[in-house]
This record gives structure tokens, C-alpha cells and sequence, in this order.
């Protein structure tokens, strides 16, 4: 596949009352022609203005974004493309409808400001059938204060395609809509960038959006991305521990590694609990500090004898609480002194105090790095 939308070593940095805020601390990516990319991270994180670092809407301070063939920015060659010349469709959190227009002219108004002219007829045409693709046909002369919250949401989607940009741009576009229309408008979104095979790049704070709706997720962290790649791949294989912890929930023991391992490869980790056998993402090497990563529905729970061999970890420890959650059991176990997370399926008969072993596989134990990302990671939450 051939990369679309290419941002290199992005810096940009705010004077506040308060100092110096570096929002975007040297990131970079590729999107592939056609594929959904999402920016996910907690509020604060950068998100929304390394996207608008590539609608043009701020200057950054440092760094490169071509798209396709076009130099956007270049700081290195002073280039920078303003706005309205980038070919890219942006909606926002707030939609940011024209009030006192209806909704034609709501979609018409991107043709109006838009490097190329068009005729009456061209402009109805474009118009027609940018409503056509988000189901607002039929609804081009109502006043656009009068649309319910998700065709306002329609609207937005309609006006930033009507230009047939090479890419979209969405920032959390879905966050202001109640939970059902979400599910719903997420749903439609897919739909939509998947039959346009339109190039996306989305921002959320949602970790179910950013795995349910992309093809590529990339985590940010205090202006910095933190790991890039396919939603599976971010959830199993969790390269820190902010990744581990923002995306879903996970266990973390902590030790020194036993044996030097190359990428991919398996590793004993000394802990509290003994020696964990490990996965592990990156080289490391002997005697290195690190978290032994665990998902609490990767970990069983035995009240009988515990499964043996040398691809799994085995703890022993007593049932501290149980919560009923319809479809798991919420079960925390103490070992050594320590909590363990584990989801039970709800059919098992377990009780506090209950002596119990625990297991998780070597392959769903994964190595990561404590240090520089845990700090930051421990700041924000
Ligand atoms: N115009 C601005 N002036 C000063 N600080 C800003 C401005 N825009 C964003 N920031 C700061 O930059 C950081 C990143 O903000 P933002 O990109 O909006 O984060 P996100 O979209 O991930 O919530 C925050 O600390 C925010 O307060
Ligand atoms: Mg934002």
C-alpha cells in the first residue's frame, strides 16, 4: 500500500501564562492510502493539534507532512500551505455548523471558499451528493439549528467531503452524541471511509472507537507517540506501560530481567512472585528492570490443581474479593501481599478466601520498560 499522509518529527510548542506547553513532541507516522488512523490518548495529550498541524489551522514549529504528492509542510524548506489550499475535509468535536444557514449552504460553503470555481449546477451536484452519502437528502432547506444532534453530526461529515478531499480529518466527532447514536454513527462512519476507500485520520480519547474502527491505532502521550500499529497488535502486545494500562487494564510485576532476548523472543523476569516467563517486544538485555505485563482475562483461576509446562506462569495465593459483573467475575486475588486482576467466567463457583492458583501463558505475559513512560504515565493519572 502506498503511504498517503506522511508527518515527520512534528514539534510544536505554546507559550502559556504558565511556561512553555509542548504539546507535540516529535511525532511521527505514515498513513497508508485509503486506511483508518486513529490518534488515541487521554484530554491533554496532543491529539488534536498535531491534526491541526496538518489541516493547517497552527503553524508547528518543526517538521515535515506531505500528502501524496504535495508538500504541506517543511520546515527545513520554509514551506507552509495555508488551509484552504490543503485538500482535506476536517470535522470537528462541536461540528461548527453555520447557525443562520440551512443545510445546503452549510455543505455548499467549502465550494464557495475553495481554490477551484464552480457553476450553480456543479455546486447543486456536488452538493446533492455529499447529503446522498451521510442520508441528509431531502433535508437541504431546513435551517440547520433545527437537526437533531446526529444529523448535525451528518452535516459536518457532509460539508468536509463535499470537496472530495484526499483525506478526512475527525476530531473525537463523535463525542458529543448520547451512547446508542454513537454506536450507531460509529458504525456508519466505517461504512462510509471504508465504500469512499478515503484516506482517515481520526482522533479520540475512546479506546473501544479507536479499536473498533481502525486499521492502525497510534498512542499518545504527553505530546509523544508512544506505539503505532494494528488494534490487535496494541492491545496484546502493549510496548510500556502506559500503553498497557490506557488501553484496557492490566496486572504489572515488577523484576529483573534473567536472561539477555532478542525481539520476539522469551525471557525469565526475577520478581516478588519468583522467576515469570515472558514475551517480550524489543531486545533487552540481562539484569535490565522491567514490568511483566498481564491482561486480567488472560489470567485463570484454578481452585483445583493448576495446568503445568514451561509456557505457563503459575501463582498460588487467596480470593480477596469477587464482584458479579453479568458477563465476568471481577475476581482480586492476593499473592504475596500483592492484588492480581482476574476475569472469571461467571458460571465458576469462587469466594473470597477461596485458596486458589493462578495461571496466564508466557505468550500473554508481555516485557515492558519502567522508567521515563511509567513517570509520565503515573503524572497524568
Ligand atoms: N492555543 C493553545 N495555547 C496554549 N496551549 C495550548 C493551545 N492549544 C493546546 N494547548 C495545550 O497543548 C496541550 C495539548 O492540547 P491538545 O492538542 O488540545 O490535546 P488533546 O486534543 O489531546 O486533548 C495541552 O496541554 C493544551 O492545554
Ligand atoms: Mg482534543
Amino acid at each position: 500500500m502506498a503511504v498517503a499522509l506522511q508527518v515527520r518529527n512534528l514539534f510544536k510548542r505554546f507559550d502559556t501564562d504558565q511556561g512553555e506547553v509542548r504539546a507535540v513532541e516529535d511525532v511521527t507516522f505514515d498513513v497508508e492510502s485509503g486506511a483508518f488512523f486513529t490518534l488515541l490518548g487521554p484530554s491533554g495529550c496532543g491529539k488534536s493539534t498535531t491534526l491541526r498541524c496538518i489541516a493547517g489551522l497552527e503553524r508547528p514549529d518543526d517538521g515535515d507532512i506531505t500528502l501524496e504528492d504535495a508538500v504541506l509542510v517543511s520546515s527545513s524548506r520554509g514551506m507552509w500551505t495555508p488551509p484552504h489550499k490543503r485538500p482535506m475535509g476536517m470535522v470537528f468535536q462541536s461540528y461548527a455548523i453555520w447557525p443562520h444557514m440551512n443545510v445546503f449552504d452549510n455543505v455548499a460553503f467549502p465550494l464557495k471558499q475553495g481554490p477551484q470555481k464552480f457553476s450553480n449546477a456543479e455546486t447543486r451536484d456536488r452538493v446533492m451528493r455529499s447529503l446522498a452519502l451521510v442520508h441528509l437528502d431531502g433535508l437541504e432547506k431546513r435551517p440547520a439549528p433545527q437537526l437533531s444532534g446526529g444529523q448535525q453530526q451528518r452535516l459536518a461529515l457532509a460539508r468536509a467531503l463535499v470537496n472530495e478531499p484526499k483525506a478526512l480529518l475527525l476530531d473525537e466527532p463523535l463525542s458529543n452524541l448520547d451512547a446508542k447514536l454513537r454506536e450507531e454513527m460509529r458504525n456508519e462512519l466505517k461504512l462510509l471511509t471504508s465504500t469512499l476507500g478515503i484516506t482517515t485520520l481520526f482522533v479520540t480519547h475512546d479506546q473501544l472507537e479507536a479499536l473498533t474502527l481502525s486499521d492502525q491505532v497510534a498512542v499518545m502521550d504527553s505530546g509523544r507517540l508512544v506505539q503505532y500499529g494494528p488494534p490487535r497488535e496494541i492491545y496484546e502486545a502493549p510496548r510500556n506501560r502506559f500503553a498497557a494500562e490506557f488501553i484496557g487494564s492490566a496486572n504489572f510485576f515488577e523484576g529483573t530481567v534473567t536472561d539477555a532476548a532478542e525481539t520476539g523472543g522469551v525471557t525469565g523476569v526475577e520478581t516478588e512472585h519468583g522467576v515469570l516467563r515472558c514475551t517480550t517486544a524489543e531486545a533487552v538485555g540481562k539484569g535490565t528492570r522491567v514490568a511483566v505485563a498481564v491482561r486480567p482475562e488472560n489470567v485463570m483461576l484454578h481452585t483445583g490443581a493448576p495446568p503445568a509446562g514451561d509456557d505457563v506462569n503459575v501463582l498460588s495465593g487467596t480470593v480477596a474479593s469477587v464482584v458479579y459483573l453479568g458477563n465476568t467475575l471481577d475476581c482480586q486475588v492476593e499473592v504475596n501481599g500483592a492484588l492480581v486482576k482476574a476475569d472469571v467466567h461467571p458460571g465458576e463457583d469462587v469466594n473470597e478466601n477461596d485458596t486458589v492458583a493462578l495461571s496466564f501463558k508466557v505468550s500473554a505475559s508481555r516485557v515492558v520498560p519502567v522508567g521515563v513512560a511509567v513517570a509520565a504515565a503515573e503524572q497524568a493519572g
